[in-house]
């Protein structure tokens, strides 16, 4: 049985387990101007209400913190990490680099999500030496300008390229076949029409999967990337196609469960959610969460260890209301791969007899 369904069942038969996955914020800074960014548009919110944002760095967890977080996560059993933001976790790039070798020193799976601007190759050097297992490379468009345009600051997509190139020519001369390279492709008005240049541009530099992302809506964009009906309509044209030529090169993508048939755009089928048995969110402020769409202002690793926020009141609540199959607010926006994994999650469950107890947690 798959882990993440064992630690699921074992919190319903009343054996407290320790969370899979742990995802930390260093930081919500970040070098570029991503139109669409929500952190961008809360930090624009705050400003707003007279609260500047460029404070945010003294809220930062320390160092020495978040390299006890990892001791901290390992003793609890977690196997998988994800360093992402926020804002882009290498503006913190000591730190950063400090935390992923931590991550492997204790034989755990490391993934980083980057703009991947900020990579010299000394920094790849030492990603690649490591063995650092997977990096997302946030890539829009394998067109430069409608890349930069989208993430707004010229010359974006060629210092992303150049660190792609990088990791290819580097993990060759070193013979380590590690990190695995994947990219995460906001679907938006500039890309939508030419994903089949994306899939040849992955090819060309060894990028093995890519995860074609929904744009969110947090609010009004500056530039209005978001496509229109017409657009969305004419887009599930070419996924029969964009699936074809992705098995051509022999790169995986999950362009088929972007398709309108069945319900999935709508969401309607995002009944439950077992994040809080699994998954640990740690923002740049302190703040801990089961999943990044959600905020939490009542636990902060500054206050507490993971362990007591893991076994505390806080998530007790949230995994008796998500079971009950009440989310919150900001579920609305949930990311469409996570809510098909919960989907998927939720059906093998249910092939199996539970006894299900609310006094377990
Ligand atoms: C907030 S970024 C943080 C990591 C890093 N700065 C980066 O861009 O890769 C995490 C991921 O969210 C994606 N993202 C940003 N805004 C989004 C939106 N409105 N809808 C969907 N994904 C979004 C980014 O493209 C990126 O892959
Ligand atoms: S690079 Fe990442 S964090 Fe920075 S603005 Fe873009 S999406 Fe946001
Ligand atoms: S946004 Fe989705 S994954 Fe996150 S807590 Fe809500 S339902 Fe779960």
């Amino acid at each position: 049985m798959e882990e993440k369904n064992s630690k699921v069942i074992n919190w319903i038969n009343g054996n407290k387990t320790g969370p899979l996955s742990i995802e930390i914020w260093p930081t919500n800074r970040c070098n570029l101007k991503c139109a669409m960014c929500g952190t961008r548009i809360s930090q624009r919110n705050l400003l707003k209400q007279g609260i500047n944002a460029q404070f945010e760095e003294k809220k930062e967890i320390q160092e020495e913190r978040l390299l006890s977080i990892i001791e901290g996560g390992s003793r609890l059993g977690v196997k998988n990490w994800l360093l992402t933001g926020g804002g882009e976790p290498l503006i913190r790039k000591e730190t950063t680099l400090r935390l992923m070798n931590e991550i492997k020193k204790r034989n755990m799976f490391g993934n980083i999500n980057t703009n991947g601007t900020l990579l010299s190759q000394d920094d790849i050097n030492k990603i690649i030496k490591m063995k650092w297992d997977l990096i997302m490379f946030s890539l829009d468009s394998a067109d430069e300008k409608a890349h930069d345009f989208i993430r707004g600051i010229d010359g974006t997509f060629k210092k992303s390229f150049k660190s792609l190139q990088n990791f290819k020519k580097i993990k060759k001369e070193l013979g380590i076949n590690k990190p695995k390279i994947v990219f995460n492709t906001i679907l938006h008005n500039k890309n939508y029409d030419r994903l089949d240049k994306i899939i040849e541009f992955a090819s060309d530099v060894e990028c093995e999967d890519i995860t074609f992302i929904p744009l969110i809506e947090f609010d009004k964009f500056e530039k209005n990337i978001t496509l229109n009906d017409e657009q969305k309509e004419e887009f599930q044209g070419y996924i029969g196609d964009i699936e074809k030529l992705s098995k051509q090169y022999n790169i995986n993508t999950n362009i088929s469960s972007l398709s309108n048939k069945g319900d999935r755009n709508n969401k309607s089928f995002l009944k439950f959610c077992f994040e809080p048995f699994l998954h640990l969110v740690i923002k740049a402020n302190g703040e801990v969460t089961p999943c990044c769409m959600i905020d939490s202002i009542q636990e902060n690793i500054k206050d507490k260890s993971i362990t007591e926020i893991w076994y505390g009141e806080y998530f007790s609540e949230l995994r008796k209301r998500f079971l009950e199959g009440n989310l919150l607010e900001n579920c609305k926006n949930c990311v469409l791969s996570q809510a098909i994994r919960n989907e998927e999650l939720q059906k093998e469950l249910k092939n199996i007899n539970l006894n299900i107890s609310q006094d377990h947690f």
